[in-house]
């Protein structure tokens, strides 16, 4: 018999069909004559009731059917008398591949908390929550692939070790093979990385950018999509160690085009997931609701599937740098001191004061642009101003930053005059550089963070519960 998905089966809701299942089991309720099995294969949220009679399955055998064990079952689809679902399965027979202690198997079939779950990243896809938040991750995955190709845009593999600092934050992984303890030295003392295996000091990268401008400056238009790694010590619920970006890069775009393919591009993804993961998103949604059952009204957040149509069908608000400290230093916590970092121009905007505008003031996705040079990567177009660089955020509601992008400066003097300011080394970059002098072109990208994107898709509250193994400060298991 040929095995079918219980997705597969659930959709199709075909009766009087033979079918084998394989998958684990997420309960066992048992009566005098009957035994029911709620199934589930990791296809769906769903799971398939198997109902398993006392008299083809004894009582020895049933006893090891314990949630998570898993089983291959075959059966006769029927009617289901019961309500939760429309088809049910009636067990011919029950091969048990693996038995699971329920005195020792740790995710028990009922609510456990985020934290706990965190500590078993392990088991915890075999939970309702993490099940529906990397099939909606893996979709998001998928789509953002089919948007590109649909658009013509080609996926470059920039590399994950690299020499050079993108973001000029100095806040990167160091890669070596030296030995640790006896490392060897040149005459000053210092550590001799021309000894190392490639020569010279490299580390995990933090961008594939750099990279990707040499391929949009010949192919058009790329994307990347692979993991960064930041080594800062930030233990937000919105910061990762290893986070995946994806990070487009368009020759003959300028800062509007880059807003309006940002926009497009989110809008796009989130339609997506509307169309393609209604099962799980209006789990995620329920399970929002009960998690925020307690609080005062003002403090519950839109429903789930609500706000990301509201957020699909709705233009972004697009402002200037400059506004946005303007409307934050009229604003009621401004005034009243409630924000916790200043507010003046050419202060780094920190997450406070970007939910301000976005869930209070616009009640919208902001973008904001012309950002002051002082706090922005050398790469960027220096507006005419002398002040403020064609930089671009998106910020969104309940995450902040989602996307940081900018135009690129194209004018090669111009360039290695602020590498020279910001002490970029503007030899070891001849290569990015030689992108200015031969057919230098005006051209623009950004990098979302793909983390903080599933976030906002599946209301989940911290970034550790959407990559699948988190890594932060202090913490590396599995
Ligand atoms: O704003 P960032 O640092 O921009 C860049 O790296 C540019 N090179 C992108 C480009 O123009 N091609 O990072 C981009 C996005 C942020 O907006 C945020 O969503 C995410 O990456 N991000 C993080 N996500 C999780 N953990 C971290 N530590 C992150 N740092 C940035
Ligand atoms: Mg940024």
């Amino acid at each position: 018999m040929i095995r079918k998905k219980i997705k597969e089966i659930l959709q199709s809701g075909q009766t009087g069909s033979q079918v084998l299942v394989k998958g684990w089991v997420r309960t066992r309720r048992s009566s005098k004559n009957v035994n029911f099995i709620a199934l589930n294969d990791g296809s769906t949220i769903h799971n398939l009731q198997v109902v398993a009679d006392s008299e083809t399955f004894d009582e020895e055998f049933i006893k090891d059917i314990n949630t998570s064990a898993s089983l291959a079952v075959t059966g006769e689809l029927v009617e289901s008398k019961g309500s939760g679902q429309n088809v049910e399965l009636i067990a011919k027979t029950i091969e048990i591949y693996g038995k699971a202690d329920p005195e020792k198997y740790p995710i028990q079939p009922k609510k456990h908390s985020l934290e706990f779950l965190r500590e078993n990243a392990h088991l915890r896809f075999r939970t309702n929550t993490f099940g529906a938040v990397f099939r909606i991750r893996h979709a998001m995955a998928f789509a953002i692939h089919d948007y590109f190709n649909r658009k013509g845009f080609f996926y470059l593999h920039t590399p994950i070790i690299t020499a050079s600092d993108a973001e000029g934050a100095g806040q990167m992984f160091r890669v070596t093979t030296l030995d640790a303890k006896n490392p060897p030295l040149t005459e000053d003392g210092s550590i001799d990385y021309s000894e190392d295996f490639f020569g010279r000091p490299t580390n995990l990268t933090v961008s594939g950018q750099l990279e990707g401008e040499l391929g949009a400056t010949a192919l058009g238009e790329i994307y990347t999509f692979g993991p960064t790694f930041r080594a800062e010590n930030s233990n937000t619920s919105r910061h990762l160690a290893e986070f995946w970006m994806i990070e487009p890069e368009m020759a003959f775009y300028d800062l509007k085009d880059n807003m309006d393919l940002a926009e497009d591009f989110l809008k796009s993804l989130i339609i997506y997931a509307l169309e393609n993961c209604q099962d799980d998103l209006k789990f995620l949604a329920a399970r929002l609701k009960e998690e925020e059952k307690g609080k005062p009204a003002d403090q519950q957040s839109m429903d789930l599937i609500e706000k990301l149509r509201f957020v699909a069908e709705n233009d972004f608000v697009r402002l200037t740098y400059t506004e946005a400290i303007e409307i934050l230093k009229n604003s009621n916590p401004y005034k009243k001191k409630k924000f916790q970092y200043p507010v003046e121009w050419g202060v780094d905007l920190q997450s406070e004061h970007e939910r301000y505008l976005v869930e209070k003031h616009f009640k919208k996705p902001v973008i904001l642009i012309n950002y002051p040079k002082e706090i922005k990567a050398f790469y960027m177009k220096q507006n005419d101003d002398g002040k403020t660089v064609a930089a671009m955020d998106v910020l969104f509601p309940q995450i902040g930053e989602i996307i940081g992008g900018s135009q690129r400066e194209e004018d090669y003097g111009k360039l290695v005059a602020r590498m020279e300011e910001m002490h970029i080394p503007a030899e070891e970059m001849w290569w990015f550089l030689d992108t200015r002098r031969y057919g230098t072109v005006p051209h623009s990208g950004f990098g979302l963070g793909f983390e903080r994107f599933i976030l906002f898709l599946t209301g989940m509250g911290n970034i550790r519960d959407v990559i699948a193994f988190p890594r932060t400060p202090k913490n590396a298991e599995f």
